[in-house]
């Protein structure tokens, strides 16, 4: 009798690689259960995968920061697995708002750890966490398991206290809990705003790509990148060979620093690489220049990477150069936000060198703000408009000519 797997956040990046590679390795029926934020951008990755109509994958769409309704458990049914990915995951979001950021991040994970202890048939409770809760290596030594969290911002903080609360319950509940820290993940489909894309992005246009480095831009900052089949990969790996109640590591390659990250894309494209050094650990806190784990434990289990790095990185690059729709920005919302607001009706100026005062906004075409006043904020990295949208149209898809973030409330 095949296995029931949930895995949570699957219309996500790493998530519907991990659904791809179990459709063609095992034999699990998978629920995707999700909340569909920006970030998934709803089915599109199921879709662009053929995963959305196979006959062994459900998708429920419901965000896990709240209990699970007796209805959709009725509708699930028995249990053997759960991978618990679902997460808010980038860095600046989190440290712009980051009571939501860590509410949910938190807060679904006690939901799926209340649901999970409900589940009679339970093997495995798989928490997927990152390298970020260790913070910043000491000496380059990469971190083991069992070492001391020390995150550095709300987004790693809310993964290390998640990880913390799934030990507690394996302790007092016994839960199967096994979690795994993870690197850097690259592959097709990752969102825009993550540095591949945003390399692929500005080198195709000749634009000038940030290079992030340590205080003083005295060393450029490097990662340790692994491909996101790998990761599922080790994931299924560490179902058939991890032990209950203990961590483990999925480690890439090796390390790339920044720079030449963006010269290996520039190479692949037969483009110029036009950059700039920034010295973004000093000018924006909680970003870390390097993070380092140890990937010993795996490789004496008899892990190996399937996909090599150069060869995984060129396919991915070329991938995302046929697939460009990947490559585009749109805008995301928050809190009591109920519209991704998108499109070319309204026009929209904006003039850098104003900082610290309002962009000019004017609109044309259809009006799509009920009021004419529209408070707008200003800050340096986003533009935030606070207006009012008719009820009629809020469910109305529209968008801005440009990428600015923009927040409708
Ligand atoms: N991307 C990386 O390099 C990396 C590295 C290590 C660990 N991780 C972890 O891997 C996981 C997946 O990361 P990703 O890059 O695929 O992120 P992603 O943003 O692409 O996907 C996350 C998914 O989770 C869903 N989600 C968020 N909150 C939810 C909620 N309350 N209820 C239901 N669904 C919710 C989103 O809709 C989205 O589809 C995250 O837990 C992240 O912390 C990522």
């Amino acid at each position: 009798m095949p296995k029931t797997v949930i895995i949570t956040g699957a219309c996500g990046f790493i998530g519907h690689h991990v659904v791809e590679h179990f459709l063609l390795n095992t034999d699990f029926n998978l629920v995707i259960l999700d909340k569909l934020t920006y970030a998934s951008k709803g089915y599109e990755r199921l879709r662009s995968a053929e995963i959305l109509n196979n006959s062994r994958v459900r998708v429920f769409s419901v965000d896990l920061a709240h209990p699970i309704s007796e209805g959709l458990q009725q509708e699930i049914g028995n249990v053997h697995i759960i991978i618990h990915m679902a997460a808010n995951s980038h860095v600046d979001h989190s440290i712009e708002f980051p009571v939501d950021f860590i509410h949910n991040n938190v807060m679904s994970t006690v939901q799926v750890l209340e649901y999970a202890r409900t589940l009679k048939h339970l093997e495995r409770f798989f928490y997927f966490s990152t390298d970020e809760v260790f913070g910043p290596p000491i000496n380059n030594t990469g971190y083991k398991e069992w070492d001391r969290h020390k995150p550095t911002n709300p987004y790693s903080a809310s993964k290390s206290a998640a990880e913390q609360i799934c030990m507690g319950y394996e302790n007092t509940y016994k839960l199967p809990i096994m979690i795994c820290n993870v690197m850097n993940v690259f592959g097709e489909r990752q969102l825009y705003e993550k540095f591949i894309p945003i390399c692929i992005r500005k080198i195709l246009h000749g634009e000038t790509i940030d290079i992030h480095c340590y205080p003083g831009c005295e060393k450029i900052g490097t990662r340790f990148y692994i491909h996101a089949r790998n990761v599922a990969a080790a994931v299924l790996f560490l179902l058939q060979h991890g032990k209950v109640g203990d961590k483990y590591n999925i480690t890439g390659e090796r390390e790339v620093s920044n720079l030449e990250m963006a010269q290996f894309i520039a190479k692949v494209m037969k483009k110029p690489l036009h950059y700039e050094l920034t010295d973004t650990a000093s000018q924006r806190p909680g970003h870390d220049a390097s993070y380092c784990l140890d990937g010993s434990k795996m490789e004496q289990m008899g892990w190996k990477l399937p996909v090599n790095f150069e060869e995984s990185l060129t396919k991915t690059i070329e991938w995302t150069l046929e697939n460009q729709e990947w490559l585009e920005k749109f805008n995301y919302k928050r809190g009591r936000t109920h519209l991704i607001a998108k499109a070319k009706t309204i026009t929209w100026t904006t003039n850098p060198t104003l900082e610290g005062q309002p962009p000019a906004l004017a609109t044309s075409g259809n009006n799509w703000f009920t009021t004419g006043t529209i408070p707008i904020s200003w800050s340096t990295t986003r533009y935030v408009i606070d207006a009012k949208i008719s009820a009629a149209r809020a469910t109305t898809f529209i968008s801005f000519r440009d990428s600015i973030g923009i927040i409708v409330v």
